[in-house]
């Protein structure tokens, strides 16, 4: 017989009673080691975080949470006048040195020149937040011009690679860390955010890779779902649920970064959705199409 024939009649159940044996002390030796990271978790008190995106939503307050610390901080985001007040606030909570970089993080010579200025300014980086982001709300089949999902791209995946790139040498010499705000639908999918999915899982694809490659960088995966931000404002979750405040949101994630967490789900609860997903995705495709999809046919046959 073929290896692969045999292979895939004999591999899957041996795995299964292979992980039966694997996983109680796994969870016992993954439990010691979360209790480590939290007794020694990292102290961010003069250290340099490049923040992108923080004009607005939950990278502004990253920036405060880092502020509050003591973190020295590079803003990067489009809007300038909305970035120098987030700056002034920064200062106010506790920011020793606050710096406003005026960046489009699509564009590669602006993310190499946001990097060059952090450095050239504070002579080290040791966070690089990748918190640039946007979204889209429509169906595909709604799209009119395929050009327009292009910036999506750019923005929500390409965004963070660039920086990320040229921050890379820096934050090995630093052991610092990159924190990746991608979104929960990086994981789920959910309909009406295809693109947007799609830019997603592309992000929480490039980390996990370069986690494996650099093991002297520290990265964690933050998948937002149903929190306070320009981009939720326009999607509700549902009339009973609210969205998490972005404060708390902000503080979960500079806490999961100083302990050094690979992943970090935002709010908390949404978390076994990504087990139903996988174990279950029938049963998710089904209750998200009656949810979103068929509701939404409903509203536009009443409209
Ligand atoms: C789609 O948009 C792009 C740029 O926004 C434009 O150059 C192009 O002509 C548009 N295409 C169509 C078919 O309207």
């Amino acid at each position: 017989m073929e290896i692969n024939k045999l292979l895939n009649i004999v591999f899957p159940p041996l795995f299964v009673i292979a992980l039966l044996f694997i996983l109680p002390p796994f969870l016992v030796l993954k439990l010691l080691f979360s209790t480590q990271r939290f007794v020694f978790k990292e102290n961010v008190a003069g250290k340099v975080v490049l923040i992108t995106g923080s004009s607005s939503g939950i990278g502004e307050h990253l920036a405060y949470e880092y502020a509050r610390r003591g973190a020295r901080l590079s803003l990067v985001a489009r809007r300038t006048d909305r970035l120098q007040k987030v700056a002034d606030k920064a200062r106010q909570l506790g920011s020793p040195d606050v710096i406003v970089i005026t960046a489009d993080v699509s564009k590669i010579e602006d993310c190499k020149r946001f990097v060059d200025m952090t450095v050239n300014h504070f002579g080290q980086l040791d966070h690089l937040v990748n918190n640039a982001g946007v979204a889209h709300g429509t169906f595909f089949k709604e799209t009119r011009n395929i050009s327009d999902l292009v910036p999506i791209m750019d923005i929500n995946f390409w965004g963070s690679v660039y920086g990320t790139h040229f921050a890379v040498p820096y934050l090995r010499k630093s052991k610092g860390k990159i924190i990746v705000i991608s979104s929960a639908a990086g994981w789920l999918y959910p309909p009406g955010a295809t693109i947007y999915s799609a830019s997603k899982a592309a992000q929480i694809g490039l980390y996990e890779s370069l986690r494996i490659e650099c093991p002297e960088i520290g990265i964690t995966i933050v998948t937002p779902g149903f929190v306070e931000s320009e981009m939720t404002q326009r999607f509700r979750p549902a009339k009973y649920l609210k969205n998490e405040p972005t404060d708390d949101c902000a503080k979960a994630i500079v806490e999961s970064t100083c302990r050094g967490d690979m992943y970090l789900t935002e709010p908390f609860w949404m978390r076994p959705l990504f087990l139903v997903k996988v174990l279950c995705p029938e049963l998710w495709d089904w209750t998200c199409y009656w949810l979103i999809v068929h509701r939404r046919r409903a509203l536009d046959k009443n409209a």
